[in-house]
């Protein structure tokens, strides 16, 4: 069992338990705080964090730092991570045996941060972590609650860019994981 953010990085620094190594510039492990209550889940780094080595600092992830300044949520007071931490050749999803070999790293960061709520962006992550059975255009924006962990879920930021019209969806669904921030 791993305990500390520093022996995780030493574990991950050089994975090659899936075929996304073959092509990285960088692992994306997460960024932000390794104490925060509320911690965002994406899918997996594109070029700019691939080459940053850093989560969601390209084009989807500029839409989202516009819609937490919009709304009130300080990145630096959240912690973003993905669920692969390889990037996908051509920014396709992560295929399942991908997802199967990178989770226990996501379960790890989960564990160590200690999350109150999760905000699960997009459908793969609803998979990885909700499971196969759960839908985003079902679930999201509705609570979810397990072992004592809030999860939300909204569409992938990348999305947006593709689809004006769920930008409006985005932001009530974030506006409404911010509601839920404030309790804490
Ligand atoms: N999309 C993701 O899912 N994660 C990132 O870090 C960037 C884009
Ligand atoms: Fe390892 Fe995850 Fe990268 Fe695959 S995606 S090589 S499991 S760190």
């Amino acid at each position: 069992m791993i305990e500390s953010f520093e022996e995780l990085e030493e574990q991950i620094k050089d994975c090659h338990k899936c075929k996304l190594c073959n092509n990285r510039n960088n692992i994306v492990l997460g960024d932000g705080d390794k104490n925060a209550k509320v911690m965002f889940i994406g899918e997996g780094p594109g070029a700019d964090e691939d080459i940053q080595g850093i989560p969601f600092v390209g084009k989807a992830g500029k839409l989202m730092n516009q819609a937490f300044k919009g709304i009130g949520i300080k990145r630096e007071e959240i912690y973003i991570a993905n669920i692969v931490k390889c990037r996908p050749p051509m920014n396709r999803n992560p295929e399942q045996d991908e997802v199967d070999a990178c989770l226990d790293y996501l379960r790890t960061q989960v564990l160590l941060v200690k999350p109150k709520i999760i905000v699960l962006l997009g459908s793969v992550a609803v998979k990885a972590i909700l499971g196969k059975e759960y839908s985003i255009t079902k679930i999201r924006g509705k609570w979810i609650e397990k072992k004592d962990i809030k999860y939300i879920a909204t569409f992938h930021p990348a999305a947006l860019l593709r689809d004006e019209a769920k930008k409006i969806v985005f932001w009530k669904d974030l506006k409404e994981a911010k509601r839920e921030i404030e309790k804490l």
